[in-house]
Order: structure tokens, then C-alpha cells, then sequence
């Protein structure tokens, strides 16, 4: 593990359609924090995970995630920013016409292994870690939504990255399944890795506590005042 912070935002802004989302963002995100991302729908939540995994660019400032400078990421490079961390949505974003294996051999093949017995031993150890490990060969329709939301995570693990990006993961999902959800993220931290969330889900912050950047107003504040 190196010191450098795996996010680093100086003075960011974030425009869209001439309306400031954000502004003057400054955040600083090091190994192994949990990291939850609350306020109203529309406070810009999202848009700042976007800037984050190069979907958006900053309108103002600097910042780098991972080591890769967000003002130089556009669709280009933006492949080797996203290698080094991994994405989960609220709404699985799996391919329906394979297998759970399959939908993590994709992955694999487009982010450059070659076929083999590595390959195939990291599918089933990433479908290990997420407790699929013996439903690989089922197509993401026969899954329940936890089950989904599991394969999903297996996906954002399989190359590595210290840094999992999470949109509202458990919005889809039961109180009991979220559960499961919030301590597999959870394990993920206490094995070193950085997790940021955002949720709307207020409950999760009292039982996994995590810093809490609260957006609203077009800022971002950390907070220690949680609502219940
Ligand atoms: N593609 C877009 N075009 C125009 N405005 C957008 C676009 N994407 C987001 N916005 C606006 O940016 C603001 C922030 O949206 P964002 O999706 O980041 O909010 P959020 O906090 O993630 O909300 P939610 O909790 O509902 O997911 C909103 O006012 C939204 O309408
Ligand atoms: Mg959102």
C-alpha cells in the first residue's frame, strides 16, 4: 500500500447544461476507507461518481483518482483509469443472455487475459468471495436480486482494484438482502480496499459506520451529524 490518496479533488466543479451541480469540491480518499455519499435526489451524488470513474469531466479544478489525472481522462484512455477500479449500479447492469461465468469471462477477455486455467481460476474465486461459487453456471434471470447484486460486485472485483464505486447498490433490494450487501462491502474495506457509496439508505450508515459527504446546496461536506 503507497500513501498517495486514491482520490484527490482540489476546488472541484462539476456543469451540466450551464447548471452548477457541484462546486468547490475538495475531498482527499486514502486505502481501505468506507466512504458514504448522502443528500437529496438531484444533490449531484451521482454526478460526482460519474467525475470519479471518468463518465463526466470536472468543469473546474483538479483532481486524480487512482493516479490518473481526471482532466486528462476522455474516451480514449478512459479504459485505463476504469481498470483500476470497479463499478456497481443499482441496477446489477449484467448481460441477460449469460451465465454469471460468462458475464465474468467477458470482463476478462475485454480487459486483456488470455484464455486458460487463470482465467478460469479467478472467475471462480471472485464467484467465491461474493458466496456464488456454486451458482456460476446460472443466467442472471435465475438469480434472486441479492444474488444479482453479488455477481455484480464478483465483476468490480475481478481485476483488483482498490477502489469500488457503488451508485446506491442496495436500491433495489430488501432490508435483509441489503444487509448482505452492506457486509460484503464492508469485508471488502477491512481487507484494505476503499469503498465509495452512494446510498439513501440512512440505516446502513449506523451500521457500518463510514466519513459521511453529505451533498447539498452544489457542496459536498463531510459530516458526523447522521440522520437517522
Ligand atoms: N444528463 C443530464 N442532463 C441534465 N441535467 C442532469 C443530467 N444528469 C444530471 N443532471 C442534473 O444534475 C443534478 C444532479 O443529479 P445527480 O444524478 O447527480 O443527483 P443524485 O444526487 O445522484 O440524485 P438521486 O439521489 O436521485 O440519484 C440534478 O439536478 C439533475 O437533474
Ligand atoms: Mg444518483
Amino acid at each position: 500500500m503507497n500513501d498517495l490518496p486514491l482520490v484527490h479533488i482540489e476546488n472541484g466543479g462539476v456543469t451540466i447544461a450551464e447548471h452548477a451541480v457541484l462546486q468547490d469540491v475538495n475531498l482527499t480518499i486514502g486505502a481501505g476507507e468506507l466512504v458514504y455519499l448522502i443528500g437529496k435526489t438531484g444533490s449531484g451524488k451521482s454526478s460526482l461518481l460519474k467525475c470519479l470513474y471518468g463518465e463526466r469531466t470536472l468543469s473546474h479544478g483538479q483532481g486524480t483518482v487512482c493516479g490518473h489525472d481526471l482532466n486528462t481522462i476522455n474516451r480514449k484512455n478512459v479504459h485505463t483509469l476504469r481498470r483500476d477500479l470497479g463499478i456497481v449500479f443499482q441496477d446489477f447492469a449484467l448481460l441477460p443472455d449469460r451465465s454469471a461465468s460468462d458475464n465474468l469471462d467477458f470482463v476478462l477477455g475485454a480487459t486483456g487475459w488470455s484464455k486458460g486455467t487463470a482465467r478460469e481460476s479467478r472467475i471462480q474465486a471472485c464467484l467465491d468471495a461474493v458466496g456464488l461459487g456454486t451458482k456460476g453456471y446460472k443466467m442472471p434471470h435465475a438469480l434472486s436480486g441479492g444474488e444479482q447484486q453479488r455477481l455484480a460486485i464478483a465483476r468490480a472485483l475481478l481485476n483488483e482494484p482498490p477502489l469500488l464505486i457503488a451508485d446506491e447498490p442496495t436500491g433495489n433490494l430488501d432490508p435483509e438482502t441489503t444487509n448482505g450487501i452492506l457486509q460484503l462491502l464492508h469485508d471488502l474495506v477491512r481487507k484494505d480496499r476503499t469503498v465509495i457509496m452512494a446510498t439513501h439508505d440512512h440505516h446502513a450508515l449506523q451500521a457500518y459506520p463510514g466519513r459521511v459527504l453529505h451533498c447539498s446546496g452544489g457542496r459536498i461536506e463531510e459530516t458526523t451529524n447522521v440522520p437517522s
